[in-house]
């Protein structure tokens, strides 16, 4: 959206902003203007970001960058803000944010809402005010995956998640409410959301799978029962859980299953396994066939048609996750951000993932540090959480 407003005192006319200059090499600070908030929009003073397994597969796989170009980084954010653009009469406004105000969120869709910046615009609706009972550190670990598990479960699984719930709970129909549903990769921060998720619409028969020291937690999340991907037969002790083979024909003893970490050996191998003709499998993309590290390039796949060809079960219907798309639903972006993930924040039905704290004299140190961290594949139940903005 162009601007029009000029920029309040006191807010500087250009700021620095982490950036991907080209492929596996280090990070850069750049100078980015600071951009007045247009209609519908606000200005934030960007203080907490989040890493993900993307900004990975942008520096080091070249994913969603322009060869040639500083792309600027960063999904998440957390900050105060720092000025607002006139209200879009055509969209709901229910946040009545002030200047000040503490906000987070999940922007994705240009550098200039990115997160790695001290500084960014965004539309309102991609924004939650902070609620009492949580820090912008905290708050900053939920978004983007929080927003993964709503949209993949809605639609690429096709189950259903009524907002807002009736004070009374809600509950799926009998016929789906114990359907089995797998969760692959539950500790990772999509799985950790997807869980609690599910719990909260009354989904009741979620099976997880992950290291074994996560299961007590997982457990307390919702999940009935948990399996460890180290297990060489997990694939087979997972069907043997599931209903007996033959018990109700045609039907797949898991029909739902979400892969929240897309490894082409890692989870879809053993997947092909569980996954029966009537199964739908929403894989986080991309696939990772080769996971990049200090001195291996990571090779992704982004077309589910060529992942493992030959070897599903026919029938078996699998969907590449794109969270990007989320807008996509009107209701999504008007209520999610806005309304639906600080509530659920509120009332305590969502945890926060635990917080790894990535430290750094610097701005660059920090996104470089939490670069380095994603590349070892530290991150084991938690979530790479680091300051942007030195100063409040
Ligand atoms: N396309 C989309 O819309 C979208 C959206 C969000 C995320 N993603 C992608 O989804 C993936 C996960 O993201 P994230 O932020 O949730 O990652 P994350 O939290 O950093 O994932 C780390 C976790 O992955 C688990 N893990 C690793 N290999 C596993 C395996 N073979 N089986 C089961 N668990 C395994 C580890 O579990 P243990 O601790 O148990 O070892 C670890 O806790 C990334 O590739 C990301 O890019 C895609």
């Amino acid at each position: 959206m162009a601007t029009t407003a000029s920029l309040p005192a006191g807010i500087p006319e250009t700021h620095p902003a982490v950036a991907i200059v080209a492929v596996r090499k280090p990070l850069q600070i750049i100078s980015v203007p600071t951009e007045a908030p247009g209609v519908g929009e606000v200005l934030v003073h960007v203080l907490w970001t989040s890493s993900t397994p993307l900004d990975l597969h942008k520096a080091d796989g070249g994913l969603l960058v322009t060869p040639g170009k500083p792309t600027v980084q960063g999904g998440s954010l957390a900050g105060t803000v720092a000025a607002l653009g006139p209200e879009d009469p055509t969209l709901p406004d229910r946040r009545q944010l002030q200047v000040g105000d503490k906000v987070f969120g999940f922007a994705h869709r240009s550098e200039r809402e990115a997160g790695f910046q001290t500084y960014l615009t965004t539309s309102a609706y991609m924004l939650s005010k902070l609620p009492p009972n949580l820090t912008l550190s905290q708050a900053v670990a939920v978004p983007t995956n929080l927003i993964t598990a709503f949209h993949a479960i809605t639609n690429d699984l096709g189950l259903a998640l009524p907002w807002p719930v009736p004070a009374t709970g809600w509950s799926p129909p009998p016929s789906v409410a114990d359907k089995p549903i797998l969760v692959w990769g539950a500790a990772s921060s999509v799985g950790f959301y997807a869980l609690q998720v599910f719990r909260h619409w009354g989904y009741r028969n979620v099976t997880a799978v992950a290291s074994a020291k996560h299961h007590a937690e997982l457990t307390k999340l919702g999940a009935a029962a948990c399996f460890d991907y180290h297990s060489p037969d997990v694939a087979e002790q997972i069907l043997a859980a599931a209903s007996p083979e033959g018990s109700a024909a045609a039907e797949p003893r898991i029909p739902f299953i979400l892969d929240c970490i897309g490894s082409r050996d890692g989870s879809l191998r053993p997947l092909t396994k569980i996954a029966e003709r009537g199964s739908k499998v929403a894989v986080m993309l991309p696939v990772i066939d080769v996971h990049a590290s200090a001195d291996v390039l990571p090779e992704y796949e982004m077309d589910m048609s060529r992942v493992l060809a030959g070897e599903w079960d026919e029938g078996v219907e699998l969907i590449g996750t794109r969270t990007h798309n989320f807008l996509n639903n009107t209701f999504f972006r008007d209520y999610l951000q806005t309304e639906i993930v600080p509530t659920l924040l509120e009332q305590g039905v969502i945890q926060p993932n635990r917080l790894r704290i990535v430290e750094g004299k610097t701005l660059l140190e920090r996104a470089q540090n939490a670069l380095g961290l994603l590349r070892e594949r530290a991150p084991s139940g938690e979530k790479l959480v680091w300051r942007v903005a030195d100063e409040e």
